[in-house]
Order: C-alpha cells, then sequence, then structure tokens
C-alpha cells in the first residue's frame, strides 16, 4: 500500500504516515499532546518507517507538553510538515493570515487523515491526474483551533512514475470571515547535505538558462511578480548534493503547476537546516475567506531522484506526458506548421499567405499559422488587439474563404490570439475603458502600447470567450497560438471591492485557465500552443491545457541550445515550440547553415517561420529532407527517454544530447559544433542510455557495436569544417 499510517509509534510520536513510490519514501509524524504535523523524511525508498527519531524530539528544547517554557525555541527548530505564521517558527513559512483584530498568528495541530483511491480535481485549477491504480491519495486535515481555520494537505503518490504531488486547501470553518495573506502550496524541511541549489533564469529571448550555487545561511528566492510565470524566472527550484551531475549526486526538485506570481524559496538556519518552499507570491496576494468558504491552492510536483540529473528530468517528462498533457494530440505527431510572423510581421495579405502556403505545401509542410495581423485594424502592434473581427481588407472572404483555399492545398490552418488583452486604440477600449486592468483615476502603464484586459469581471470574460468562440465556428481553424505580450502592472479594478484588490493576479490565472477549458471543450479537436512574448508562460500549468508551448522567440540554431536545454532538463521535447526560420537571424544577427537549424529544432515541435517563397531550389530541397527526418524520428523524439551528455553552455564548444526508444532499440543523439578548432582530430563523446549488451549499427556506418562499447569507449565525431556545424547520429539494434 503506498499510503499508510502506523498509530502510537512511542510516547510523543502518535502516528507516522508514509508515502511511497517504487524508489521514494515521504514520511510525516505527528507528535506531542498538541499533534504537531512534523516532517520526517523524503528520498530515495525506506523499508521501515521507524525513524521518529529524526525528528529529533527528545533534545532540547522538547516538546511543548513537557518544556512549554521553551515552547518558541521548539517552534524555532522543528520540522514542521507545513509551517504557520507568528508563533515562534521564524524561518519562512506557508501560511499566514489576517483576522478582523488585526492578528496574524496561527498554529496547526493535526485533526483526521483520510486514504483515497482516485485523486480528486482541484478547483478551477489544472492538476496533474492519474486513473485508478496508478496514484494514491492521503488527505491530511490539521486545525487551528483559536480562529477555526483548516488546512487540508493533499499528497499524491504516483508509484511508478516515482513522483509526489502536493496542494493545499484552506477552509474557513470559524464564524468570522478573515483574509489570507499567504497561502504556500509545498514546504520541505531537511538537514543540509552541503546543498547547490539549481533554478533557471533568463529574459525575452534567453529563457531558461540553468544556473546553480551553494546554498548559503540566509534565504534566496526564484519569483514572479509579473502576473505570468515569466521569461525571468521559473517556477522550478532543486536543491543538489555537491557535485551532482547527469548520473551521480540526490536531487530534491519542486515545480509549480501555475502560470501566474510564485515564490520558491530555500532558507539555510542556525541549526543547518533546509527549508524549500513554493507556492503563490504573498507579495501582493490577499484572500478573503468568509466563514464556510474555501481557498484552493495549486499543486506542486516533487521529484527525488539518487541517480543525478538526468534521472530527475527522464521523471518529469514521463509524469508530464502521462499525468498532465491532455487532448487528441498528445500522443500523436503535430503536424510541421510554417508561421508567418518573422516571413512577414504584420504586412500581410490572403494573396501572400497563400503564396507561402502553396510553396509550403510542396516542401511537405502541413500547417500555415496565421500570426498577430488577421483582425481589426491591426497594421502594427499599436492597435486593435480587442477587436475579434477579420480584416476584409487583408482577407477578403474572411477566414471561411483563407481555410477552404489553404486547406485545398491540403493544409491545416491554424491562428494566432492574444486574448487577453485590449489596445487603448481599439473599439473595445473605446465602448469599455472600465475593462482594462487600472488603478481607479491613475492612468495605466502600457507595454507594447497595450493593457491587459480585467479578467477578473465576469462579463469580461464571457465577451472574450463569445469572440474565441464565434471565430473559431467561422471556418475550419485546427491550431490556436494563444499569445500574451505583457505583464500585469497597474493592479486596480473598476469591479472588485477595495478588499480583494489583492485577489486580482490570482482571479485573473483562474479566468486564463478558464477560458481555455471552455475553449478546449467546445473545440476538442484543436491544437492549442501557449506562447508569451516568446516563452514567458512556459510552465506546468499552461501544459495542461497545451501538449506545446512557444519555447521562445529566439530562433537562433545556438541561442536554441541553451534555451532547450534548460527547458528539457524538465519538460518533453514534445511539449517545445521549436522552428528554423531566416538567416542572419531577426533576434542575433548569427547565420548558421540551414542544416544546423532543422536539427536543432527537431528536438521539439517542428516548423517553419520564414517566407519560402524566398529561398534557392536547394533550400527547399532541404526542407523537404527535413520534414522527412522529421517524420522518421518524431514518435522516438515524443516518446523516448532524454540524455544529456555535452553541455554547450558549460563546455563552449559543442553540444550533445540524445534519446534512447524506451526498449533501447533505437536511439537519436544531436551533435552540434559551435565552434570549429583548427588542428582538432575527432571528438569523443560517450553515448548514454544504451543498453550494454544490446548491439547496435549507426546509419551509414558498417561497424556494429555494443551498447557498452559506445557507452564506455565512446563514439568518434569527425571534426567538421567550420562553426554551427550538426550532425545526427541514429543507432538501431541489429
Ligand atoms: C510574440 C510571439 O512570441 C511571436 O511569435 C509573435 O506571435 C508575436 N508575439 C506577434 O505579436
Amino acid at each position: 500500500m503506498p499510503v499508510q499510517c502506523y498509530e502510537n509509534v512511542s510516547k510523543d510520536v502518535k502516528k507516522i504516515i508514509k508515502i511511497d513510490t517504487e524508489n521514494t519514501s515521504y514520511v510525516i509524524g505527528v507528535i506531542d499532546d498538541e499533534q504537531f504535523l512534523g516532517h520526517i523524511y523524503y528520498g530515495a525508498y525506506l523499508n521501515d518507517y521507524h525513524l521518529a527519531y529524526a525528528l529529533r524530539i527528545q533534545e532540547n528544547p522538547f516538546v511543548p507538553s513537557q518544556n512549554n517554557g521553551e515552547r518558541l525555541s521548539f517552534l524555532d527548530s522543528f520540522s514542521m510538515e507545513y509551517p504557520a505564521h507568528g508563533l515562534g517558527d521564524f524561518r519562512e513559512d506557508c501560511i499566514s493570515i489576517e483576522m478582523p483584530n488585526g492578528s496574524t498568528g496561527l498554529s496547526f495541530s493535526f485533526v483526521s487523515l483520510n486514504i483515497l483511491e482516485e485523486k480528486p480535481r482541484l478547483s478551477g485549477l489544472p492538476s496533474t491526474f492519474g486513473d485508478k491504480g496508478e496514484c494514491t491519495c492521503v488527505e491530511i486535515v490539521c486545525e487551528d483551533v483559536h480562529t477555526g481555520l483548516k488546512v487540508v494537505l493533499l499528497y499524491t503518490a504516483f508509484e511508478k512514475a516515482d513522483v509526489i504531488t502536493r496542494s493545499v486547501r484552506i477552509v474557513n470553518a470559524g464564524k468570522a470571515p478573515l483574509y489570507l495573506t499567504r497561502v504556500l502550496s509545498a514546504c520541505l524541511d531537511m538537514d543540509d547535505k552541503e546543498f547547490e541549489v539549481l533554478s533557471l533564469h533568463g529574459s525575452w529571448a534567453r529563457e531558461r538558462q540553468i544556473k546553480r550555487m551553494p546554498v548559503g545561511y540566509g534565504r534566496y528566492s526564484v519569483e514572479s511578480l509579473r502576473g505570468e510565470s515569466s521569461h525571468q524566472e521559473h517556477p522550478f527550484m532543486a536543491l543538489l548534493t555537491k557535485g551532482t551531475n547527469q548520473e551521480y549526486g540526490e536531487v530534491y526538485a519542486m515545480h509549480f503547476v501555475y502560470s501566474g506570481n510564485f515564490k520558491a524559496l530555500v532558507e539555510k538556519d542556525q541549526f543547518d537546516q533546509i527549508r524549500m518552499v513554493m507556492g503563490i507570491h504573498p507579495e501582493d496576494f490577499k484572500w478573503k475567506l468568509e466563514s464556510g468558504c474555501e481557498f484552493q491552492a495549486p499543486e506542486v510536483v516533487l521529484v527525488y531522484s539518487g541517480e543525478g540529473l538526468g534521472k530527475m528530468t527522464r521523471a518529469f517528462h514521463d509524469f508530464y506526458r502521462n499525468h498532465l498533457i491532455q487532448g487528441t494530440y498528445r500522443d500523436k505527431e503535430r503536424p510541421v506548421l510554417i508561421n508567418n510572423w518573422e516571413a512577414t510581421y504584420f504586412d500581410f495579405d490572403k494573396e501572400k499567405l497563400i503564396q507561402i502556403a502553396k510553396e509550403a505545401a510542396q516542401s511537405g509542410i502541413e500547417m500555415l499559422v496565421m500570426d498577430d495581423g488577421w483582425f481589426g485594424n491591426r497594421f502594427d502592434d499599436k492597435r486593435a488587439l480587442g477587436d475579434w473581427y477579420v480584416n476584409e481588407e487583408k482577407l477578403p472572404g474572411g477566414l471561411k474563404a483563407l481555410a477552404d483555399e489553404v486547406n485545398g492545398l491540403g493544409m491545416k490552418l491554424g491562428i494566432w490570439f492574444e486574448p487577453e488583452m485590449i489596445s487603448p486604440d481599439s473599439d473595445l477600449y473605446r465602448a469599455h475603458p472600465d475593462w482594462a486592468i487600472a488603478i481607479p483615476g491613475r492612468e495605466g502603464s502600457l507595454c507594447r502600447n497595450q493593457y491587459v484586459l480585467d479578467l477578473t469581471q465576469r462579463e469580461v470574460v464571457d465577451y472574450v470567450y463569445g469572440r474565441i468562440s464565434q471565430i473559431l465556428h467561422s471556418a475550419n481553424i485546427e491550431y490556436v497560438k494563444w499569445d500574451m505580450n505583457r505583464q500585469l502592472s497597474d493592479i486596480g479594478s473598476a469591479y472588485l471591492p477595495a478588499d480583494q484588490t489583492g485577489e486580482i493576479y490570482h482571479r485573473y490565472m483562474l479566468a486564463v485557465y478558464e477560458l481555455q477549458e471552455r475553449m478546449l471543450k467546445e473545440f476538442p479537436y484543436l491544437l492549442l500552443e501557449n506562447c508569451s512574448g516568446g516563452g514567458a508562460r512556459f510552465d506546468p500549468g499552461m501544459l495542461y491545457y497545451s501538449p506545446q508551448i512557444w519555447c521562445s522567440d529566439d530562433t537562433d540554431a545556438i541561442e536554441r541550445l541553451k534555451i532547450q536545454e534548460g527547458t528539457a532538463l524538465i519538460y518533453p521535447l514534445s511539449t517545445m515550440g521549436a522552428h528554423v526560420s531566416a538567416c542572419p537571424n531577426h533576434t542575433v544577427g548569427r547565420s548558421t547553415p540551414l542544416e544546423t537549424r532543422g536539427h536543432v529544432a527537431l528536438a521539439g515541435t517542428f516548423g517553419y517561420e520564414l517566407d519560402v517563397t524566398k529561398l534557392s531550389e536547394k533550400e527547399k530541397e532541404m526542407i523537404s529532407l527535413q520534414i522527412a527526418v522529421y517524420h522518421k524520428y518524431n514518435e522516438l523524439v515524443r516518446c523516448g527517454d532524454y540524455y544529456r551528455i555535452a553541455s554547450y553552455c558549460e563546455n563552449h564548444f559543442y553540444d550533445c544530447y540524445g534519446v534512447v526508444s524506451k526498449d533501447k532499440t533505437e536511439a537519436l543523439y544531436t551533435f552540434v559544433q559551435v565552434l570549429g578548432r583548427p588542428n582538432h582530430r575527432s571528438r569523443r563523446i560517450y553515448l548514454k542510455g544504451l543498453a550494454p549488451e544490446k548491439k547496435y549499427r549507426i546509419e551509414g556506418e558498417e561497424e556494429i557495436n555494443t551498447g557498452d562499447v559506445l557507452m564506455k569507449a565512446g563514439y568518434l565525431v569527425q571534426n567538421m569544417w567550420g562553426d554551427f556545424r550538426s550532425r545526427l547520429i541514429h543507432l538501431t539494434e541489429v
């Protein structure tokens, strides 16, 4: 049984709750007469539950029932499962409130537990799921007797996936309304093991770059207060034992299934104890909870690996492929698409699009995606967001005529939307100036000349949905790129009362989730790709709705190596929107061979972002070849196990990663020689993930080698002439 509860383990330890997956264990204890919920252990699987000693309750300062004179010292050092604010645990806590009398302190005692065979959906939020038999849940209810506030901690053990998820529901069972001023979703208390912290950082066009540093005393956090998970920081944090690499070392990782403001923090205290927490950012958060009402906080995914980062990566990949991503396209090859953004920007009409589509169809491209600029008066980025009516000047006959013609070429049609926004120069804004998020009476801060719609207003959400639905019904549209090009600021509402302003960020996210949920329910065949000025909303929350997300506006093959390495650290390759674009690259001005651009984009959902009508015959031939290669290897890339072999970010010369089929009969490694080296012989790379006893032949070569040889003695990649060269190395079992 993956969840076990052991009663009266010792005088002070009333209960031990042990949650197991195949290779990990998570242990919680209920102690003292006050029934504190303590964290005992998370890590490699344990075959016994006798580890109450790890709570150190016999060490000074004892539990409060025996030494209440030192209660504060107890709270200041005890490993809490869900630490509360204000009564003596001075570390980063998970929950705080504001009562009508102004007080903020809380203390929770265990009340009950309930084991569930099916995982409940989290109301209004994206969350992971599993069929009966794939996961087991335990709900632990704790109460603050003083206020009547209850926390319901939900743990789910996905046994085969080796993943535990956590979330928290807060119930106001008291008589008075109160305000929640902080509700984090997960906490992990541990002894320090000379940890390093790994997090992902970046900016627009430089998303998710891997950074590592030692954990020192004090607090280190990554966070977003931008109303989206952001280009800058990612809702992910991992603690690694010193020297952890792809194969060795312990990793404790947390990833947040949420797309709005977040905080992930690690703290090292006076006793060399570590606390790692994750949840909705408490700043600008204040939620009014009436008596009898509930607040559901989003889910955190926990992965422990005792075999380095590689194992962590593969656990996340499998978990997200099987227990987070949904819909028709989850397990299907995605159509090769051509997007007109970098080909035309706003300067297009139906004729131009059809020219592109005709040429693209001949090369084997399967879908045309019409990007920004097809609606209202949208000739540039200064206007028209909100006016979701087709611009017939550009598209005579509307979307239907375009779709019919594109379909006639044997291609699908996809379109771009940015439904959450409103331009001040739009009919919508002129009619409803109070529909934009703004501080009443203060002029709002523009970004890309636009405001954000106040999706906390029901009328606004329904209006936006009505437009989406009408547009999607108007023609055979089979794909939507849902974009979001500015961050939230100027938080205020013409709709919510003043004491609920602190709810805007979270209510906004709930409305975005609702819109996408409604859209997919009404149009279940749609392929949805989320996007936010590139990859600012590449997060597990959005992945619940869209099986792929645009990785970055930076389509340069070399910059993409770094962005895709950081993204693939957690996300399956099937989720990473990756396109081949023109050279010199529009973001960095670099020219790379078309072959390399193709090889790098093959690591994601494959597509093009250039004007095919301007390519030479030779380039068009190369595109047809690339598409054939995409079809040949896509199942392997989409479903296989990912191995990182060398990182250009670390060695500054070359990059190499591979995908191995689950049965280990086939593998594809991508090698990119970023910088050519004069007078250099072949480079030996040590392949990973193969079966040692199996014999493999490399496509195009005669020799047969065992997996053992290829992994231990390596494979020689010949030096290629010039910078930015690449090779695919494809192996099959013989
Ligand atoms: C930002 C996206 O990332 C781009 O791909 C493109 O869709 C533009 N927005 C359009 O405004």
